[in-house]
């Protein structure tokens, strides 16, 4: 549905005179430690996080009115293998939506008005740990820059991605990265294979929040893990590097999935299908609930996404990192 060329390792706005669109991709968490306790209200961590080709897709146009308005068409399906659909539905508060907070805080760093049209294509699950509401709102600051010439470099905007959201300065950034603090130290990481995904979001969804707190209701994080976290993540780059995934399978893990699995029974329900069909690694990405397994073609991703899209988990992705 989306050619190679319109996502490159950049999420760059494209003119569509007088118009600017961008597309807005969602993430997979690899690897997800915590690394300490919880200070000033946010949890340490060590993950490492590939942009997917599951896309938002966000456009501004300008109007003659005063002001800014945002308008979203949700095109998430509910169940099946997902692809579009024509429910037009509003999707939540738009003034809630980040893609307005993002353009507000960006207008407001510099002191322009705020104005025109978004209009939000939704694919991306929500509460699904796609981090599909941060790339919409990096994609919001990355458009308004350009629409309103603002023309802010990337390291400015940082700062701005920075205060809207843990993983919105992954968006901003191009490609793979190795993420540390609470999300917003960037490390890029070059040289990571084709990998192909089947993603399964199951009909429930989770708060970010409540994971962490169900996290802290288990007890601390065993010491010696959180101080092994940088050797453990450090042998999945190296072997994904080589393009050894097998190998990497048992690597790719995500400490916030006992959590998450003592507030919803879909990740036990779904990670036994993942585990019946033998792929090469499987776990749930960022605070849930999407559930991943890495397989080993894209016929098997393709083969596999049926089989499970029959079963009525939710909404199965068969899709590859770009
Ligand atoms: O930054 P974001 O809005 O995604 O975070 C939502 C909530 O998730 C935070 O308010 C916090 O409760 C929790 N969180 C955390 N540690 C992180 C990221 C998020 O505890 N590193």
């Amino acid at each position: 549905m989306f050619p190679r060329k319109m996502f490159s390792r950049e999420m760059l706005p494209r003119k569509a005179s007088p118009a600017w669109e961008i597309f807005a991709p969602a993430k997979l968490n690899l690897y997800l430690e915590v690394v300490g306790p919880r200070t000033e209200g946010f949890h340490p961590l060590e993950t490492l996080m590939v942009p997917v080709r599951i896309f938002d897709q966000l456009r501004w146009t300008p109007n003659r009115s005063d002001g800014h308005r945002l308008r979203v068409r949700n095109f998430i399906a509910a169940s099946g293998i997902s692809k579009s659909n024509d429910d037009c539905d509003l999707l939540g508060s738009a003034s809630k939506n980040l893609v307005l907070r993002a353009a507000d805080q960006l207008a407001q760093a510099a002191g322009v008005e705020p104005k025109g049209c978004f209009e939000l294509v939704k694919r991306i699950p929500i509460q699904a740990g796609l981090g599909g509401g941060s790339s919409d709102a990096a994609a919001a600051l990355l458009l308004a820059n350009v629409a309103w010439k603002v023309n802010y470099t990337r390291k400015r905007l940082l700062r701005i991605a920075e205060d809207l959201g843990s993983d919105v300065p992954f968006f901003l950034g191009s490609g793979p990265a190795v993420c540390r603090g609470r999300g917003e130290q960037i490390e890029s990481i070059f040289g990571l294979p084709r990998l192909h995904f089947v993603i399964v979001k199951p009909p429930f969804g989770l708060s970010t929040p409540k994971v962490f707190e169900q996290l802290n209701r288990g007890g601390a994080r065993r010491t010696d893990l959180r101080a092994d976290s940088s050797r453990r993540l450090t042998r999945l780059v190296e072997a994904l590097r080589r393009g050894a995934v097998a190998e990497a399978g048992p690597w790719m893990v995500n400490c916030l999935e006992a959590a998450a699995e003592g507030l919803t029974d879909w990740i036990t329900r779904i990670r036994h299908e993942f585990a019946r069909f033998g792929c090469w690694g499987h776990f749930m990405t960022g605070s849930g609930t999407a559930y991943v397994g890495v397989m080993r073609s894209a016929r098997e991703t393709r083969r596999i996404a049926r089989s499970i899209a029959g079963m009525g988990m939710g909404s199965v992705f068969a899709t590859s990192n770009c």
